[in-house]
């Protein structure tokens, strides 16, 4: 499965299989959260066969069920990195989906293990994605929305092949209670701008992170310039 299969074939999943992932996907998994972190001064990690977020039994978070594994969210403090969380995070996502492994971004939905993961003073946990063998492989969102809803032609001529492909791609992303705050501009010289739009629930900036990775992938880096 390539990224761009990914992006069609991934949906939230909530419930999961009792069934470990394997050393090696862990160990694949590992390796792109090492060269991100590096890359970004992020501090991703994997919290692995460790229910406690998600707790089973009389406490249940959301409509989660046999979630032993997620990634912790951690960047440093403020606004300002939530759309490199958002940007990074969903390339684990696809690159998870390629491996035949199911996620869920989740914001709310979970209880903070402070003792799960490490984090400095400048540090904080933004979000999590839970992931893992899904029980089945979720269901397509609503599609709310359409182009015309998320993008803005400021040039003479209509949207490019490649820019559409980005849209659409964008639209299937995951986003918080699928709200789709986000606005992307094409100008000339293929220049492409995206933005938030205000959210009451927030996470637009994560968002934002999310569905630019997806625009990129399906439009092509080399057809445009941020
Ligand atoms: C930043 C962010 C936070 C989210 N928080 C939660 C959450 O707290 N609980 C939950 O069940 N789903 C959460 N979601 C999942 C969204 O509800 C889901 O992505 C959206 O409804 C679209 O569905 P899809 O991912 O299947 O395409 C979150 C998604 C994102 C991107």
């Amino acid at each position: 499965m390539t990224l761009e299969e990914a992006i069609i074939a991934r949906h939230s999943v909530r419930d999961y299989q009792n069934r470990p992932v394997e050393a090696e996907k862990l160990s694949a998994i590992q390796k792109l959260i090492d060269t991100i972190n590096q890359e970004t001064g992020l501090n991703i990690q994997m919290v692995i066969n460790n229910p406690v977020a998600f707790a089973s039994g009389i406490v249940t978070y959301g409509k989660f069920h046999g979630v032993n594994n997620y990634l912790a969210m951690v960047g440093p403090k403020g606004r300002k990195s939530d759309e490199s969380i958002g940007y990074y995070g969903e390339q684990i996502v696809l690159m998870m989906q390629t491996l035949g492994l199911n996620s869920c971004w989740v914001g709310q939905t979970f209880k903070n293990d402070k003792s799960a993961y490490q984090r400095t003073d400048k540090e904080e946990l933004k979000c999590v994605i839970a992931f893992g063998y899904g029980a089945t492989q979720g269901i397509q969102h609503p599609q709310k929305k359409t182009i015309t809803d998320v993008a803005i032609n400021k040039t003479n001529k209509p949207f490019p092949e490649w820019f559409e492909r980005g849209i659409n791609a964008a639209l299937l992303a995951p986003t918080a209670v699928n709200q789709h705050k986000y606005e992307f501009v094409l100008h000339e010289e293929n220049r492409v701008e995206a933005k938030t739009k205000f959210s009451w629930i927030g996470y637009t900036h994560i968002d934002l992170g999310i569905v630019k990775c997806h625009f990129e992938l399906a439009a092509g880096k080399e057809n445009f310039k941020w």
